[in-house]
């Protein structure tokens, strides 16, 4: 059986077509912010994987069934009794979206002045640890800072820095989040084995251990792949023994839900279940609706049901292992070994002409456009280095690189081919590509509203 989508297309939506003039006008309008592009503007977009993917039959058809009560609605209950039997938590809160659940669960759980440490802080999860005046610390496992290498899991947190963390006594720990799979890390997965073990550290030193679970059902998935022992488990069985090893989760559902909207918060402890309730209603909406309708939670518990089946895993993984091959063969390195939801293109190696401070990672980023049309975003010194108020970059990014995220469910074999093709075209004449500057530079979350110019 060839690796094809498990699924056929019953709506299609289509795709602006647009020529090089057309696009270098519209970045040129955007202030070469891809942020800033309108999507008709856009011919592939690659920006993110949250939100983005298409919705089955099946989701549509349990969508119509959504019971819009205020409170105590049907739909909840049918959202619940799935969720319940994934994470095994006995305290369930629908959310509007990740972020959510962790400006809830962190406000409930940490108090001025403790640390979150983690695998890696998503960048809303490191933001909602320091607005509570709170330190959010990263310890990825060492093999990480090497893109290159094979190791199956480089998501993995360092087990032997999370203990020295939880043992110093001038560190007040309030929380360990472990984000599978771990998308600031590149897309990486974490093992069981490592949560396992991290799970055990953080009980006897008697801190909370939470997953931030967007990607539970990849996370699962690669670890059927790569984990020794798992190869005969189902991802669904992999993800439950996953939840059932920490105290609760936050989760974005937009990815692994196959929603457009919607997130989680989960836990054991009922007195902290109380506080997150407390938040909940004052902050999203009554706990049966947690700023979700009813259609939105009945296609939340259907797409919940839908990313832990095989065949859907094997050939999403499978489509970005060939994006990947397509991409390495024009010449471009990518973070190594690929994982699912996004590649991330090594800019920093490709482009070694333009040096951090004009931002290698951009520079890529905005050729892809330029050249066809396809929109992704640079993770490298213009996301992650320190830059001060006039725009200079102070301190560089450890990486230049550049995600390429795929939706679920949205993009065919013949537009990753066409992906692959706009990569080698542009990886052709690196020298022909410009640095950029900032001109416009916002204090916080600089990335969505800067602007640049090329130099
Ligand atoms: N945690 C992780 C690991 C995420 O990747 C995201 C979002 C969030 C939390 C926040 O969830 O968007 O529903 O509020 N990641 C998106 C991305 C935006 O493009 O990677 P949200």
């Amino acid at each position: 059986m060839p690796l094809m989508e498990p699924y056929r297309i019953k709506v299609v939506e289509p795709i602006p077509i647009t020529t090089r003039p057309e696009r270098e006008r519209a970045m040129a309008a955007a202030g070469y912010n891809p942020f800033n592009l309108r999507a008709d503007q856009v011919t592939i977009d690659l920006l993110t994987d949250s939100g983005t993917g298409s919705i089955s039959a099946d989701q549509q058809a349990a969508g119509m069934r959504g019971d819009e009560s205020y409170a105590g609605g049907r739909s909840f209950y049918r959202f619940h009794e799935v969720v319940s039997d994934l994470t095994s938590y006995p305290h369930i809160f629908p959310a509007h979206q990740g972020r959510a659940a962790e400006r809830i669960l962190f406000a409930a759980l940490l108090r001025p002045g403790q640390t979150s440490l983690s695998n890696t802080h998503f960048d809303t999860t490191r933001a909602n640890v320091e607005l509570l005046g709170c330190e959010a610390r990263d310890l990825p496992c060492p093999e990480a800072r090497n893109l290159d290498s094979d190791f199956p899991f480089k998501g993995d947190i360092d087990l032997a820095e999370l203990e020295r963390a939880l043992g110093d006594p001038g560190c007040d720990v309030g929380v360990v989040v472990m984000t599978i799979t771990n998308n600031g890390g590149g897309g990486q997965p974490v093992s069981m084995a490592n949560m396992r073990a991290a799970a055990e550290v953080c009980r006897r030193h008697g801190v909370p251990f939470f997953l931030d679970a967007a990607r539970f059902a990849e996370n699962a998935w690669l670890v059927t792949q790569r984990e020794p022992g798992y190869a005969h488990k189902t991802p669904l069985e992999v993800a439950r023994e996953a939840f059932a090893l920490a105290d609760g989760c936050a989760a974005s559902l937009k990815k692994d839900g196959i929603v457009h909207m919607g997130g989680i918060i989960a836990m054991r402890d009922p007195e902290l279940a109380r506080r997150c309730e407390q938040l909940l209603i004052a902050g999203e909406g009554f706990p049966t609706y947690g700023g979700l309708s009813g259609r939105e939670l009945e296609m939340l518990a259907q797409g919940l049901r839908e990313v832990v089946e095989p065949d859907y895993l094997r050939s999403r993984a499978a489509a970005t292992a060939n994006l990947a091959r397509m991409v390495t063969e024009a010449g471009v390195d990518i973070v190594q070994p690929a994982g699912i939801h996004a590649l991330y293109l090594n800019a920093g190696r490709l482009l070694p002409g333009i040096p951090p401070h004009r931002f290698p990672g951009h520079a890529l980023a905005t050729e892809l456009y330029l050249a066809g049309g396809v929109r992704c975003v640079e993770l490298g010194s213009l996301f992650l280095g320190d830059v001060d108020a006039e725009g200079r970059l102070v301190t560089p990014a450890p990486f230049e690189l550049v995600r390429l995220a795929i939706p679920r469910r949205v993009y065919t074999q013949s537009h990753f081919e066409y992906v692959a093709e706009v990569v080698a075209e542009v990886a052709k004449n690196p020298e022909r590509m410009p640095g950029y500057r900032l001109v416009e530079s916002p204090a916080v979350l600089r990335h969505f509203k800067c602007r640049l110019e090329p130099v």
